[in-house]
């Protein structure tokens, strides 16, 4: 039994005299790793702190020897993190980012027009570099556009070489006879291409028919196609009705059908009225008859009021219709005031 109780004490002895007391487990610095790593240390036990990977020490000891006090010294040292090149500004586009630091992404977008030319995000890295190449943005671009059938290029101007960037238009026209269905203008999109052709189609119009009492005129051709164009005109008396010139729609219609409209004769021999905002002999005015379209404000009497009102009176196609309301004054009866110059109610 004395055996084991004198290893004991030796080693009791052996304690005493190396000096004091243990240290404890060393304390955790962030980023940092301690070797060699133990809960407890025999004065004289040295450990050495060194920094994760991606991390770089600052300041501070990194060797430590456990004391006769068994208290580890101030540990001044920090870890931190390594900082990759500068990389927040994208031409044409952005950066996404916190920190250039290990361990984080950043990561990149561009502006519409362009497109991400290399990796959308990279990381730094424990050496302090970026995991990938710096992208850029390139300007997206649509190859020549296609001409369509029976079109040509009207305007086309190219600024990246023989092909067009985001947003460059060409415009088409047709060529004569042929009307354009669809946009005449397309527009180089951000995918690359093209926004969608127009069509160009061959468009005929019948011949126009002549208008009673009137004339039409068009060109001496095979046929009558898009664009070409027809006058109308009506003979004495009539006037006509639609404009006096027409067109061949893309429809393969006329822009209007114009027709010939008789002239009224008068039945009233005289009268005051308006006409244009104008007070008018009638008689005078219109000596030829009033042309279809015209049209005249009648003057009436309201009796029990004793004051003037008008209704309006207008020629169509050869008929005027008097209002019931007007009394032709009698130059007889000159007593009488003419509805025209009574006050009006
Ligand atoms: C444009 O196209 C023409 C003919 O295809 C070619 O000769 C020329 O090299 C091109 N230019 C550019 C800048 O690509
Ligand atoms: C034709 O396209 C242009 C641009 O692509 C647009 O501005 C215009 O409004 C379009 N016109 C019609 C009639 O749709
Ligand atoms: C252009 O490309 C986009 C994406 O690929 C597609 O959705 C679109 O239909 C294309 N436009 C035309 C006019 O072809
Ligand atoms: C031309 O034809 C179209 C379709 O048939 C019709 O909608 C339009 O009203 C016509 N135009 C004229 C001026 O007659």
């Amino acid at each position: 039994m004395i055996f084991p109780a004198f290893i004991l004490f030796s080693s009791f002895l052996c304690h005493v005299a190396i000096g004091g007391r243990t240290c404890p487990k060393p304390d955790d610095l962030p980023f940092s790793i301690v070797v060699p790593l133990k809960t407890s240390y025999d004065p004289g036990e040295q450990i050495v702190y060194s920094c994760k990977p991606g991390y770089v020490s600052r300041g501070g000891m990194r060797r430590f020897t456990c004391p006769l006090t068994g208290m580890w010294p101030i540990n001044t040292l920090k870890c931190i993190p390594r900082v990759c090149p500068f990389a927040g500004i994208l031409e044409n586009g952005v950066v996404r980012y916190t920190t250039f630091e290990y361990p984080n992404s950043i990561s990149f977008s561009c502006n519409t027009g362009f497109y991400l030319n290399g990796a959308s995000s990279v990381k730094c890295t424990e050496e302090g570099k970026w995991s990938e190449e710096l992208p850029v943005c390139t300007p997206i671009t649509c190859p020549p556009p296609q001409v369509p059938k029976f079109a040509m290029l009207s305007v086309h101007k190219s600024s990246a070489g023989n092909d067009s960037l985001y947003h460059d238009t060409v415009v088409f026209k047709c060529l004569p006879h042929y009307a354009m269905f669809g946009n005449d203008t397309i527009t180089c999109t951000a995918h690359g291409n093209w926004t969608e052709l127009p069509e160009c189609r061959e468009v005929k119009c019948p011949f126009p028919s002549r208008p009673d009492n009137g004339f039409v005129n068009y060109p001496a051709h095979q046929a009558l196609y898009y664009k070409d164009k027809a006058t109308y005109g009506c003979h004495d008396t009539y006037t006509l009705d639609g404009p006096e010139e027409v067109e061949c729609s893309k429809l393969g219609n006329w822009s209007a059908q114009p027709s010939c409209k008789a002239s009224c004769r008068l039945s009233v021999k005289k009268a005051t009225v308006l006409y244009q905002g104008e007070r008018v002999k009638l008689q005078e005015q219109f000596k030829n008859g009033m042309k279809h379209g015209d049209k005249v404000s009648f003057f009436c009497k309201n009796k029990e009021k004793k004051c003037s009102y008008t209704e309006d009176a207008v020629c169509v196609d050869g008929t005027i219709e008097i209002p019931k309301c007007f009394k032709e004054h009698s130059s007889l009866a000159f007593w009488k005031t003419d509805a025209s110059d009574v006050k009006p109610c």
